[in-house]
C-alpha cells in the first residue's frame, strides 16, 4: 500500500499522537506508523487475571498543565492517590519507622543535613532552564561531576546522601547516582519545578485518571482513525530536502511525505535505517542517552489491610528493595492494590533471578514496610519493560555524563525533513505524559512554521519575479 500525506509519524505515544491531531487540525494529512499491535507505547492500562493495573505511565502532578488540558480536552476525570494516615520508612538496619510530615524519622543531624541539602539543590533547580540546562554559566562543570560525587562533595552523612539520590536516581532516572551527572539531576527537578516537588509524593504523585491514563492514546487514536497504522514498525527513512518515504510493516505500507516525525524514544532512533544516513554527531548522540531499568510491581489484596492498620501506603527507603510502595487502589475498588518500584542495580539483581524467587523478594521487601499480611497478594504481577522490544527500559531516557552539554542542545534540531522527539527530550514534564504533549505541540508548530514560512517565501520570490518581468516589459517598452 502506497500512501501520501503532509506528514508521517512514526510512533504512536502520547507524543505521536498529540502532534499528529495537532497537525491534522491545522488541515494537513497525516499518517501515523506504529510498531504495535496498540497504541500508547509507555502508556498501557491492562487486566491481569481479572485486576485493572497500570502497567505503564499513570500519576498527574499539578504543575503538569499540558496533560491536565489534554484530559479535559477528552473528557477525562481524575482522582487523588489515597494518602490518609501514617507513613513508613525503613532505615539501614532494617527497621520500619512510622511518620507523618515532610521528613522522615532520622537523627537531628541527619534532618539538619536534608532540609540544607534540598535548600541547595533547589537554590541550584531555580537558576536552570529545563529547555536548554546546557545554557547555565556552569554547566560544564556540573555535567562532568556525577550526582553521587557532587553529593559526597556536599556532606559526609551517608543516610542523607542515599536518601537525597533516591529521589532522583532511583525514583525518577532509574540508574545509578554515580552515572548520571548533577546537571542532568537539576533538569530532572527543573522539569518538575523544583527538587522540593519531587521529594514530594503528594505533588509529583498527585492524581490518577479513572479507568487509566493509557485512554489518552486511545482516544486521541480514535479520532485519527484508519491514520493510525498498527503493527507496522518502521525499517526505513529515505529522505532529502524535499521530504521522505518511509517503508514500515515489512514492506507492505510505503508512505510519501513532505515531512516526518520520529515520536519514538532515542535509544530506539537507530533502529531505523536512514538512508542517507544521518550526519555524524546524530549519529554520536543517539549512543550516548539510554534508558533506565525500573520494575514495576503491582500486588492486589482482598482488602487495603495497610488503611486499617493506619498506615497510607506511602512507603520508603534507600536501604530497600523496593525503594517506594504507594496506595494504589483503583478508583471505587473494595480491594486494596499497593504499586512498587525496583530500580538500577537492584533491578539488575532481581532480572537475574528465576520468575519465582524474585517474587518472594519483592513480597518480602513490601513485608518489611506493611507486616506480613504483604505476603499474600491476591493479584501479582510485574511489569518489565527492559524486556519490552520495542521500548526496553523504563521510564524514560537520560544522558550518560557529560552527555546533556555535549549533545543536549542538538537533539531538538531536525536533520532536513525530519524532526526527532519523544518525552524524553521535554524541558518541563521531561520523562513524563506532560512533556510528550508538549513535545508532540512543539514539532506540530515548527512543522507549521516551517510550511508558512515556505509558503511566505515562495510569495516574496513569485512577487519579486513579476516585479522583475513588470520592469523588463517597461523597459522594452521605453
Ligand atoms: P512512547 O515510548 O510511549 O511511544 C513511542 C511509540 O513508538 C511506541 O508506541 C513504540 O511502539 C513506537 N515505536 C518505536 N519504534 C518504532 C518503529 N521503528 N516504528 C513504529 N513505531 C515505533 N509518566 C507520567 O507522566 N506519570 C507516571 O506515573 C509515569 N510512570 C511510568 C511508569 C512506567 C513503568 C513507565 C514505563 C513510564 C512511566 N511514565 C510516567 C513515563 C511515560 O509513560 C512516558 O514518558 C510517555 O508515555 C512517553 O510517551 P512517548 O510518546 O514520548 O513515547
Amino acid at each position: 500500500m502506497r500512501l501520501n500525506r503532509d506528514v508521517v509519524i512514526i510512533g504512536a505515544g502520547v507524543t505521536g499522537l498529540t502532534a499528529a491531531t495537532q497537525l491534522r487540525s491545522a488541515g494537513l494529512s497525516v499518517v501515523v506508523i506504529e510498531a504495535r499491535d496498540r497504541v500508547g507505547g509507555r502508556l498501557w492500562t491492562d487486566h491481569v487475571d481479572g485486576q485493572l493495573f497500570e502497567l505503564g505511565g499513570q500519576w498527574v502532578s499539578p504543575d503538569q498543565t499540558a496533560l491536565l488540558e489534554t484530559l479535559d480536552e477528552l473528557g477525562l476525570s481524575t482522582y487523588s492517590r489515597y494518602r490518609e494516615g501514617e507513613n513508613v520508612y525503613v532505615s539501614a538496619d532494617g527497621t520500619a519507622h512510622r511518620y507523618t510530615g515532610d521528613i522522615f524519622p532520622a537523627s537531628a543531624e541527619t534532618q539538619a543535613e536534608l532540609e540544607r541539602l534540598i535548600a541547595l539543590l533547589d537554590t541550584l533547580v531555580a537558576e536552570i532552564d529545563p529547555a536548554e540546562p546546557w545554557a547555565h554559566p556552569r554547566a560544564a562543570e556540573f555535567d562532568h561531576v556525577s550526582f553521587r560525587q557532587w553529593l559526597e562533595q556536599q556532606t559526609s552523612d551517608a543516610e542523607a546522601i542515599a536518601n537525597i539520590a533516591l529521589f532522583v536516581a532511583d525514583a525518577m532516572l532509574t540508574k545509578p547516582a554515580h552515572s548520571f551527572s548533577l546537571l542532568q539531576a537539576l533538569l530532572m527537578a527543573a522539569s518538575a519545578g523544583s527538587y522540593s516537588n519531587l521529594v514530594d509524593a503528594d505533588f509529583i504523585l498527585d492524581k490518577r485518571v479513572v479507568g487509566g491514563l493509557q485512554q489518552v492514546p486511545l482516544l486521541l487514536a480514535e479520532s485519527l482513525g484508519e491514520d493510525v497504522r498498527l503493527g507496522a514498525p518502521a525499517a526505513s527513512i529515505h529522505w532529502n530536502d524535499n521530504g521522505v518515504t518511509v517503508s514500515a510493516a515489512d514492506g507492505e505500507i510505503t508512505v510519501d511525505a513532505r515531512y516526518a516525525i520520529v515520536a519514538v524514544p532515542p535509544n530506539l532512533h537507530s533502529r531505523i535505517n536512514y538512508v542517507p544516513a544521518l550526519p555524524p554527531l546524530r549519529q554520536q548522540l543517539q549512543q550516548h542517552q539510554s534508558l533506565g531499568l525500573v520494575i514495576k510491581v503491582h500486588a492486589t489484596y482482598t482488602t487495603p489491610f495497610w488503611r486499617a492498620d493506619g498506615l497510607s501506603g506511602t512507603v520508603f527507603s534507600p536501604f530497600q528493595l523496593v525503594h517506594e510502595a504507594y496506595d494504589n487502589s483503583n478508583f471505587g475498588e473494595e480491594r486494596g492494590t499497593l504499586v512498587g518500584f525496583v530500580s538500577d542495580e537492584k533491578a539488575d539483581a532481581l532480572l537475574r533471578l528465576s520468575a519465582e524467587d524474585r517474587k518472594q523478594r519483592i513480597l518480602e521487601s513490601l513485608a518489611a514496610y506493611y507486616g506480613p499480611q504483604a505476603l499474600e497478594p491476591a493479584v501479582y504481577y510485574e511489569s518489565d519493560w527492559a524486556s519490552d522490544y520495542w521500548t526496553q527500559g523504563a521510564y524514560a531516557t537520560s544522558f550518560d555524563l557529560g552527555g546533556l552539554t555535549r549533545y543536549g542542545a542538538l537533539q531538538l534540531e531536525p536533520v532536513g525533513p525530519i524532526r526527532f522527539g519523544s518525552s524524553d527530550v521535554a524541558a518541563e514534564g521531561y520523562q513524563h505524559v506532560d512533556g510528550g504533549i508538549r513535545v508532540g505541540r512543539r514539532m506540530a508548530e515548527e512543522i507549521l512554521d516551517d510550511i508558512s514560512a515556505s509558503a511566505q517565501s515562495a510569495s516574496t520570490q513569485s512577487a519579486s519575479t513579476q516585479n522583475a518581468s513588470i520592469q523588463s516589459n517597461e523597459g522594452a517598452q521605453a
